[in-house]
């Protein structure tokens, strides 16, 4: 009887530990699109990996055809194009949105931080940052702020 209770016990933890340990360590595949003579593509590259993505990195130097595929305007334009789990990912987007869409799942074609912002990960100037929004936008051409980074001290890590 002893013995029962105790593998129950010990069959409880082990499942517990692994439903831990895989949300926290399994790598999170991501294909990012971009032209060779970018710079700060490659820093954004170096957060995504620093936060447990794993990156399939394209490089191409037609970036408008991936843009124009998916359906990315000009108003949302960055320099790169990223696709994870089937969302797109426009520009310096941190992970910690990123990680929010792909637990919430909304029903959008993706995120974008348009433009090149100094202070998005990837395009960090010294203690230099601008506010800047993560948006949202869905097929019918509707956007959305997603998250708000308004200043420095807006952006906590996770
Ligand atoms: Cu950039
Ligand atoms: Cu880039």
């Amino acid at each position: 009887m002893k013995t029962l209770k105790k593998i129950f016990a010990i069959s409880l933890l082990l499942a517990n530990m692994g439903v831990k340990a895989e949300s926290l360590s399994k790598p999170v595949d991501i294909v990012v699109h971009r032209s060779p003579s970018c710079t700060c593509c490659g820093k954004w590259l170096e957060h995504l990996k620093q936060n447990n993505f794993k990156v399939t990195d394209v490089v191409t130097n037609d970036v408008q055809a991936i843009k124009n595929k998916y359906g990315i305007t000009p108003e949302l334009s960055s320099c790169h194009t990223a696709i994870v789990d089937g969302y797109v990912i426009e520009g310096h987007v941190p992970v910690e949105d990123i990680n929010k869409l792909l637990k919430i799942k909304p029903k959008v074609i993706g995120l974008a931080v348009p433009g090149m912002v100094t202070g998005s990960p990837g395009m960090e100037m010294g203690p230099k940052k601008d506010p800047y929004k993560v948006i949202s936008f869905d097929h019918d051409n509707q956007v959305k702020v997603f998250n708000n980074y308004e200043s420095a001290q807006s952006i906590t890590p996770p």
